[in-house]
């Protein structure tokens, strides 16, 4: 059993509250500035890269940044129905319930579409093209395959890596573009509510599971976590090679190599290591099943 202390009715109010709008934060002159980073270091990763000069440096931030712009899209893609069907089949049985969850799912479609501006004025402004792997349908149709509780803690997973990234590494970030920085905390501003709301989802689902179901959902969680690993490497490639584009030169075999190692780490930290690790989501995980949240922390380690 759950104890997290969320309720429906105060995160809907939380919810209303900070409420944004896609029109106030991109367009007229909310503008990407292409002099500055986009991607805190401890998520790019580039200053490593010894053999890439300022402005190649820069470029690899910035790439860096398309993909996380992708992947949230991605992700949220996938959220957005699994949460409708969440709700439907009770839509009669708790107003704030259904209420809360639906602006869940709106604000998602909402971010959605805010990534989308984001990615649509990236390629405007940036100088070559940058490739992601994908289709977003087919790997939102191979993530919701799995069993209900699996998807569910993955997703709480995301959301409060979203917490992470902004409170680690972007809030006292003084020398990120702040338009993209915008970004990052209007989204932090609103998954600060999903995460209540997932808690509350897999509390819902665990509920009525038994140990067998509950061990599936935890199995099912790391195949849809090795699942995204899957594509880490294909993804370090498609950015190395716009790097080169967009730097108009060719990197070395050893340059390659160390560009590979060190990205797949960042990857894996960013979208992986940093929700693995977050005390929240190993909390819930851990009152679900002790031994597993005991096997998320040791397997952590390989994604820091
Ligand atoms: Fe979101
Ligand atoms: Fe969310």
């Amino acid at each position: 059993m759950l104890t997290a202390n969320y309720d429906y009715q105060e995160t809907l109010a939380a919810s209303v509250k900070v409420n944004w709008r896609i029109e106030d934060i991109i367009g007229g002159d909310n503008r990407l500035d292409f002099l500055q980073p986009f991607m805190p270091e401890p998520m790019a990763r580039v200053e490593s890269l010894d053999f890439l000069s300022a402005a190649e440096k820069l470029l690899l931030n910035q790439i860096r940044s398309f993909g996380y712009l992708y992947t949230f899209g991605v992700v949220e893609e996938f959220i957005l129905p699994f949460v409708l069907d969440h709700v439907r089949p009770h839509l009669n049985e708790d107003d704030y319930r259904t209420r809360a969850l639906l602006q869940f799912a709106s604000e998602e479609a909402k971010h959605i579409h805010l990534f989308k501006k984001f990615a649509e004025e990236f390629k405007a402004g940036f100088l070559t093209n940058c490739e992601t792997i994908g289709p977003p349908e087919e790997i939102g149709k191979a993530v919701l395959a799995h069993s209900p509780l699996g998807v569910a803690l993955a997703i709480l997973g995301i959301e409060w890596m979203t917490q992470a990234h902004y409170l680690e590494s972007v809030r006292d970030d003084e020398d990120l573009d702040p338009q993209f920085k915008s970004l990052l905390r209007h989204h932090w501003i609103e998954e600060a509510q999903h995460t209540k709301l997932d808690t509350l989802m897999v509390q819902a689902l665990t509920d009525n599971h038994s140990a067998k179901e509950i061990e599936k959902g935890i199995s099912d969680y790391a195949a849809i976590g090795a699942l995204i690993d899957g594509g880490v490497p294909q993804q370090v490639e498609f950015d190395m090679q716009a790097l080169q584009r967009a730097a108009g030169r060719s990197l070395s075999e050893p340059e390659q190599e160390q560009f590979r190692t060190i990205q797949r780490q960042a990857l894996r930290w960013t979208y992986i290591g940093s929700a693995m690790t977050h005390p929240k989501f190993l909390q819930t995980v851990g009152e679900i099943s002790p031994g597993a949240r005991t096997q998320i922390e040791e397997m952590s380690g390989a994604f820091s």
